[in-house]
């Protein structure tokens, strides 16, 4: 940041409108980030070491996936630890070290809450694997007795990434006993919030960071922490999938309760100088449900993945944001607009197949072909519509590159639990977790020292799309992610004014065109056609050429003062 420009919205210790209102959030997959010790997976120190890249790329806050020491049976989303580092990632000293350095630099750091559920090495759930049943030690977590006998479930409920959502224990007597509950991975075993102990521990774990100075947490499976009482069935067939999207009045998701957990956290967040944020992830039935996240005494923020999982086709992307903005309206709360994550495919790779929209935690290669260049086109063109529409945005690391998925990583490297879980037909998410090309014109490309293997070997043609190449580059992905946080910053009307739909263009559904207040206008182009320009301003930024005309594909933002 050069001293001519303002800070993000709301210094570090600002008194404006809370930072998080439009903040854009930087994720780092901190395996795959960047590597300062040479183990070929990513640390704090890398991480440490690119900030300066992240404060000049332009964004506000960095959200970091979980840091916590973790036997990495999920990605680190299942925590042995909630209070250190693990130490393949640093310390604690690190830790401290990062938010200082950031603060510096005028970012803010986010860290993963991942609550639903520890890690099967947790203390607790080996001390509730040597308890008897019925123990306290196992009432943490939900421990049942088997049906017919106990040879079957305790009820239907599916994991998220497939099969029943329980696994039985062997007592220690050395018989088959009871069975717990996992949402997720059999390394994940789910906490019963209920558990007056369990309410408590969090509350210091949240203490523990933010008194680190932690400026938010991203709430990890929000709607799976309350589960409805006496645990009944919920109706699913074994091999039913996850789609949490659809259900409606589901027993383990979405269940009242989970409002209860998040007021106990924003009280305590508000006890805390700073805006500290709490962003939930919680991928429910539509915006009305969702918005109830956001009501005043909740969360502040939640990811928005209506509009992630939105097809590439103007009326649909229209009427999700509407949606988005008027179920928030009454809450006050700010939208987030997310086009990419760990958990999903990738933008360029999606949006160049023939179906452009995505079901949760894109299932990796799907088999379809995707046109790369055409997907690109649309990757440039999306971010420009994402960071032109009110409220925050997320970035997810190499989204600025336009870093495809990598749809061919060999069977022997994956690791994502989707991939064993579905007998090896569902290769998962490693291909959008492959690390980040910095430099150089072959594998390592910088993110790891010369000679060292990366923990997923990245493809010999990203030469061409590393931060090195694309710097030098004005028409890069990254020239434009740097020129549009730019502007983004240096606009009020991108912070705050509303948005309004640009209705004389109406007749072309596939023309997206909107106001930000009476300076600011965005068009996209949706359609595979190019669109006559009229005359709608200076141009200030443009995805495609620029040529008098709205490329197929493309967006524009205008000065029209
Ligand atoms: C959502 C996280 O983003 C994902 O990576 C993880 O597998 C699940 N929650 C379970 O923690």
């Amino acid at each position: 940041m050069t001293s001519s420009e303002p800070a993000s919205t709301g210094a570090v210790d600002g008194a404006r409108a809370p930072w998080w209102r439009s903040a854009v959030i930087y994720e780092v997959y901190l395996r795959s980030f960047a590597d300062k010790d040479g183990d070929g997976t990513g640390d704090l120190r890398g991480l440490r070491s690119r900030l300066p890249y992240l404060a000049e790329l332009g964004v506000d806050a960095v959200w970091i996936t979980p840091w916590y020491p973790s036997p990495l049976a999920d990605g680190g989303y299942d925590v042995s630890d909630y209070r250190d580092i693990d130490p393949r990632y640093g310390t604690l000293a690190d830790a401290d070290a990062l938010i200082t350095d950031a603060h510096a630099l005028g970012l803010r750091i986010v860290i993963d809450l991942v609550a639903n559920h520890t890690s099967a090495e947790h203390p607790w759930f080996t001390a509730a694997l040597a308890a008897r049943p019925g123990s306290p030690e196992r009432e943490r977590y939900f421990f049942r007795d088997g049906r017919g006998g106990g040879e079957s479930p305790p009820n239907d409920w599916i994991s998220a990434f497939g099969g029943r959502a329980w696994t039985r224990v062997t007592e220690s007597d050395g018989g088959p006993g009871q069975w717990y509950l996992h949402t997720f991975a059999p390394e994940q075993p789910d906490l019963d919030w209920e558990n007056p102990e369990v309410q408590d521990d969090f509350d210091e774990v949240l203490r523990f960071w933010f008194d680190r100075g932690v400026d938010g947490v991203r709430i990890d499976a929000a709607p799976a922490m309350a589960k409805k009482a006496g645990l009944p069935d919920a109706g699913h067939a074994p091999d039913a999938l996850f789609e949490s999207a659809r259900w409606v009045d589901s027993p383990h998701w979405d269940v009242e309760g989970v409002h209860e957990i998040l007021r106990r956290w924003r009280r305590l967040a508000d006890g805390y100088d700073g805006h500290r944020l709490i962003v939930t992830e919680s991928v429910v039935n539509g915006p009305e449900r969702l918005a109830r996240y956001v009501r005043p005494d909740e969360a502040h923020t939640t990811f928005n993945f209506d509009y992630l999982h939105a097809p590439w086709h103007g009326p649909t992307l229209r009427s999700v944001i509407d949606a988005t903005l008027t179920s928030l309206a009454p809450h006050g709360a700010p939208a987030t607009w997310v086009l990419s994550s760990h958990d999903e495919t990738r933008p360029v790779t999606r949006f160049g197949r023939a179906e452009t929209g995505t079901a949760l935690m894109g299932t990796g290669s799907t088999g379809e072909r995707s046109d790369l260049a055409l997907g690109l086109r649309r990757a440039r063109a999306a971010l420009l519509l994402t960071l032109a529409l009110p409220g925050g945005a997320y970035l997810y690391q190499g989204e600025e590159l336009g870093l495809p998925e990598v749809e061919d990583l060999p069977e022997d490297v994956l690791q994502d639990p989707s991939w064993e879980r579905s007998g090896r037909t569902v290769r998962g998410r490693d291909g959008c977790r492959v690390p980040l090309p910095w430099s150089g014109a072959h594998p390592p490309f910088g993110f790891t020292a010369d000679g060292v293997a990366p923990w997923l070997p990245q493809p010999a043609g990203w030469a061409a799309l590393t931060v090195e190449t694309q710097r030098a580059d004005e028409g890069s992905m990254l020239s434009l992610c740097r020129a549009a946080l730019r502007l983004r910053r240096l606009r009020s009307d991108l912070h705050d004014a509303p948005l309004t739909w640009v209705e004389d263009l109406r007749g072309r559904p596939e023309v997206l065109a909107f106001d930000r207040g009476t300076a600011f206008r965005c068009l996209v182009n949706l359609s595979p056609e190019p669109v006559a320009l009229e005359d709608h301003g200076r141009v200030l930024l443009a995805s495609g050429p620029d040529d008098g005309s709205l490329a197929a594909d493309s967006a524009v933002w205008f000065d029209r003062t």
